[in-house]
């Protein structure tokens, strides 16, 4: 760091900003990858029924311990074909990864994405917004929100689905799901507590998601959780989604994302 920036932190005002921007160091947390892929009309329904993995799943084994291999994410579009009805929207990069972060500090969460968004995503319909991304924590009592986080709320009803109800949007069967979502355009509403800021950092996007404990993400609780991300434009369904991950809020916690500290 040159030595007038260091100058510069030391004044009494700098240091208030500082403080209130009061962010994790970053640099000193290990990032999880997280691959986020075209998922089609693919519904929780199909998942627990129709899907090779349903009664593995039914169980209680997540989604990783089939589709995530020491070679990455075990997920073919081709094999995905037959569950997208709309052969245009098919982005030509089916995947790609997110670096995931996490950290607790005095009672708030932050979670943090790093990503390049694919430049091939066929235009979508959200002329607002070029660019979104998502994170949803989900309570204990969404059925088989362990096993397949977001895609407990994803139902085959829904609009945007073939033959859904245009008025649907995502639903559980039980409990309770929080989104918090960062956008390009317009900032997003967020729940309260939440807050939401982005960079651009070395030709990634990086947007972090900071929220006091409270609801789903509770202090020493192993949190399903999933990650979507819309881009050019991309509206609706049409969005790269991960499968179901855990976030460990604690030291000594289960999950594949870890949030250390208090
Ligand atoms: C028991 C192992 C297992 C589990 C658990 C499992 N799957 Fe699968 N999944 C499969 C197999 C096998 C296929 C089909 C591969 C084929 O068609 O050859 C598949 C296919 C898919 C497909 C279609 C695309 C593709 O690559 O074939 C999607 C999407 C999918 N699974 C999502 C999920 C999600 C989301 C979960 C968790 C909620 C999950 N799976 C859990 C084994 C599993």
């Amino acid at each position: 760091m040159p030595p007038l920036i260091r100058f510069a932190f030391a004044l009494p005002w700098a240091v208030g900003a500082a403080a209130a921007l009061a962010a994790p160091d970053w640099s000193r947390i290990p990032a999880r990858e997280i691959t986020v892929f075209h998922p089609g009309a693919t519904s929780v329904e199909w998942l627990a029924s129709g899907h090779p993995g349903a009664s593995v799943l039914k169980s209680g084994q997540p989604c990783i311990v089939c589709h995530e291999t020491k070679t990455g994410l075990d997920y073919n579009a081709k094999r995905l074909a037959p569950r997208e009805p709309d052969v245009q929207a098919m982005p030509r990069t089916v995947s790609f990864p997110v670096s995931v972060q996490a950290a607790l500090d005095k009672g708030t969460l932050s979670v943090r994405l790093a990503f390049k968004p694919p430049a091939d995503a066929p235009l979508g319909r959200d002329a607002a917004h070029e660019l979104k991304a998502a994170l949803m924590l989900l309570d204990d009592q969404v059925p088989q929100a362990a096993q397949a986080g977001c895609w407990a709320t994803c139902h085959q009803d829904l609009r945007g689905m073939p033959g859904g109800d245009p008025k649907k949007g995502k639903y559980v069967g039980a409990g309770r799901f929080e989104l918090l979502q960062w956008t390009s355009g317009k900032p997003a509403a967020q729940p309260a507590g939440v807050q939401v800021a982005s960079t651009q950092e070395g030709g990634r996007t990086v947007v972090t998601f900071s929220r006091k404990l409270g609801g789903a993400a509770v202090a020493g609780r192993s949190v399903p959780f999933g990650i979507a991300i819309h881009a050019n434009h991309a509206a609706g369904r049409l969005h790269y989604v991960s499968l179901g991950y855990r976030l460990a809020l604690g030291d000594g916690v289960a999950g594949e994302v870890q949030a250390l500290g208090r």
